[in-house]
């Protein structure tokens, strides 16, 4: 754990991601995965997601022939669950990390292959996408990285489907959450850069940035949440 003024070297594990850190120069393996230690990450995340995966995707619904965009794909694992259920359909992961798009890549060779996934390089505040493609938006474990959430939250807007497309965060991290990585990643959030916000707050952002039919899912005992919200056709 942080210790002192800085950071020594050290691995550190919270909430299935690894923090790599040096003094005054902190790299988070979580906010961005570089090099082979991001490659491990990713690795390790793909298998420790997977139960809050699985988890957050039951608050919402699906179809086959939905057009569906994971935004931080990270590994690839949530694009894999999406492939295999929009069969009719075609599954986007946009990630800002070379290493994440290099292992959703390979993770989600055989979908890209028959061409049911394509995985971009970009970044959440300028999606290379045009409006109102997607069906269904996903974002796990990485919203409380984004640089800018309020305008990352209306740049998703503008690429979900105007009537019905929805949003979903995910995340295994909140503010006021009783668990101990909580606490941690509250404590820490200055070092990490990470915008944890409170079950309150996640219902303001989502409706403050136009969604509607807006709902916010904890699972207590494990310190889980997830946001839903629509894209009405009003703000078209
Ligand atoms: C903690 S990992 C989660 C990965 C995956 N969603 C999962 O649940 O295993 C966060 C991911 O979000 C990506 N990410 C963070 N900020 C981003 C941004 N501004 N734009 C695009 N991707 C971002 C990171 O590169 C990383 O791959």
């Amino acid at each position: 754990m942080p210790t002192g003024s800085g950071w020594s070297p050290r691995l550190d594990y919270m909430t299935g991601c690894t923090i790599v850190g040096s003094r005054n120069t902190p790299v988070n393996q979580c906010s961005r995965p570089t090099g082979w230690f991001g490659r491990f990450t990713l690795w390790r995340m793909n298998s420790s997601h997977s139960k809050l995966t699985d988890w957050g995707l039951g608050h919402i619904s699906m179809e086959n022939h939905h057009t569906i965009l994971d935004v931080g794909c990270g590994g690839g694992r949530t694009v894999s669950k999406l492939a295999a259920i929009a069969t009719q359909g075609k599954v986007y992961g946009v990630d800002y990390s070379d290493e994440s798009v290099a292992a959703t890549k390979g993770t989600n060779v055989r979908w890209i292959d028959l061409g049911r996934v394509e995985i971009r390089h970009g970044s959440v505040s300028d999606l290379p996408f045009p409006d109102g493609m997607f069906d269904l938006v996903t974002a796990l474990e990485t919203h409380f990285w984004w640089p800018n959430l309020p305008g990352d939250m209306r740049e998703v807007f503008r690429v979900m489907k105007p009537g019905g497309g929805t949003l979903v965060l995910i995340a295994e991290i909140y503010k006021g959450a009783n668990t101990m990585a909580a606490r941690f990643a509250e404590k820490y959030a200055s070092r990490t850069g990470m915008s944890l916000l409170s079950v309150n707050e996640h219902g303001e952002l989502l409706t403050n940035a136009g969604y509607s039919d807006v709902q916010v899912i904890e699972e207590r005992a494990k310190g889980w949440i997830s946001g839903v919200g629509r894209k009405p056709i009003a703000n078209s």
